[in-house]
């Protein structure tokens, strides 16, 4: 029914801003009069699993070395977005724990003065890391996990890592990190079946469960509106068995949020496709490789290793950062008819 091929072995609607005249001069601001507060920064495009919603099941494809940014010229370029009123910042991959330095990299944020670092993993190695991530000063956490049937893990990721992403989660709700989130990006068919379980897993544990729905990023290009899950329903299948509260939220946040009454844990509804939250986006991110994109769906992106290794000072690259954001799209145009998915997936982008 479904054309993935997981079974390989191996408010507010906020969706459109007002266009603006005048800009702020301190903090990136785009055409719209948003702020851009918050960058994503892929270290790698490297992953250990290849999830059937973003990778295919082909072997690593990844970019030549020399393409992507040193340690070096990420912290580079961290400092000139942080001098331009970034204060939100989330490391991403690929899998950014298999690229050897993340820890130093995030002390180098810290240093700084990040006020919020968080960290998207897919925790097959996070038991081993969350110590040292601690230490090196990250605040927080979301690690993926998309079925708490091992079987069905093992499908969908394509490897047998399942009691190790259980041990980053409990590592993760030992350690000091907080809070702890959990993505699990629901399609039709495969596990949606599962709500409820990742609701009790969230009450059980006093974790935040968020509920993803399928976006057109994946590799093999099989997303259809069908295999999407949309978060009204997820809603009220929990609601179903479990009275929520609503739980405020920050405008530029991708998830709504809601607590269970008189229980323990939180769930998070993240729809961009039913109820896009494109028109409060404080988002930008900058690729392994240098690219800096406006939105997750832009279909081009911006080059700065070419700047940055051609020899440009920082008021150069800074002042390029700002012409760069001027250009940030309204939102994303999945629900359009004319929408064409960007040409780098979402190993490429880091969600
Ligand atoms: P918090 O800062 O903890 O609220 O995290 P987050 O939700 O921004 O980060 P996370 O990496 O956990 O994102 C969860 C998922 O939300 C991503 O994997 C994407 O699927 C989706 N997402 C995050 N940011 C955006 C965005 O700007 N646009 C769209 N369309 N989807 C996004
Ligand atoms: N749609 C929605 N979310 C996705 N992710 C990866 N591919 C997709 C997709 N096609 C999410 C993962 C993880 C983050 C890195 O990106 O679940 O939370
Ligand atoms: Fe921001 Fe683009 Fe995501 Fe919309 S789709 S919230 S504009 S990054």
């Amino acid at each position: 029914m479904f054309a993935l091929s997981w079974n390989e072995s191996n408010d507010h609607s906020g969706n459109t801003p007002n266009m603006l005249t005048q800009t702020a001069s301190d903090v990136l601001t785009d055409k719209f009069g948003r702020q851009i507060t918050d960058l994503r920064i892929s270290v790698t495009d490297r992953c250990n699993f290849r999830c059937v919603y973003c990778r295919s099941a082909d072997p690593e494809n990844h970019m030549a070395e020399h393409k992507l940014l040193s340690w070096d010229e990420l912290e580079r370029l961290a400092r000139i977005l942080v001098g331009l009123g970034i204060r939100k910042v989330r490391v991403t991959g690929g899998e950014p724990l298999v690229r050897p330095g993340v820890e130093e990299f995030i002390s180098s944020l810290r240093a700084m003065g990040v006020q919020d670092l968080s960290l998207t993993t897919n925790g097959q190695s996070l038991a081993e890391r969350c110590e040292r991530l601690v230490a090196a000063g990250l605040n927080r956490i979301n690690i993926s996990l998309d079925s708490l049937d091992r079987a069905k893990f093992e499908k969908i990721t394509r490897t047998r890592s399942f009691d190790r992403v259980i041990a980053g989660i409990d590592a993760a709700q030992a350690s000091p990190l907080r809070p702890v989130k959990v993505n699990a990006v629901l399609v039709r068919g495969i596990n949606d079946d599962e709500v409820e379980s990742f609701a009790e897993f969230a009450r059980e544990r006093d974790l935040i469960m968020r509920f993803i729905e399928f976006m057109p990023l994946d590799a093999d290009r099989a997303w259809t509106r069908d295999l999407m899950v949309p978060a009204a329903e997820v809603k009220s299948r929990i609601e179903a068995r479990w009275p929520l509260v609503p739980v405020a939220h920050e405008r530029s946040e991708t998830a709504r949020k809601y607590r269970f009454a008189g229980g323990r844990g939180e769930i998070g509804l993240i729809a961009p496709v039913t109820q896009p939250f494109c028109g409060f986006c404080s988002r930008i991110r900058l690729t392994a490789d240098g690219k800096l994109r406006t939105c997750l769906f832009s279909r081009d992106d911006h080059d700065l290793r070419g700047l940055l290794r051609g020899g440009a000072g920082d008021s150069e690259v800074a002042a390029e950062i700002r012409g760069i954001v001027m250009q940030k799209e309204a939102g994303h145009r999945i629900n359009e008819p004319d929408f064409v998915p960007p040409s780098r997936t979402m190993v490429y982008i880091g969600g």
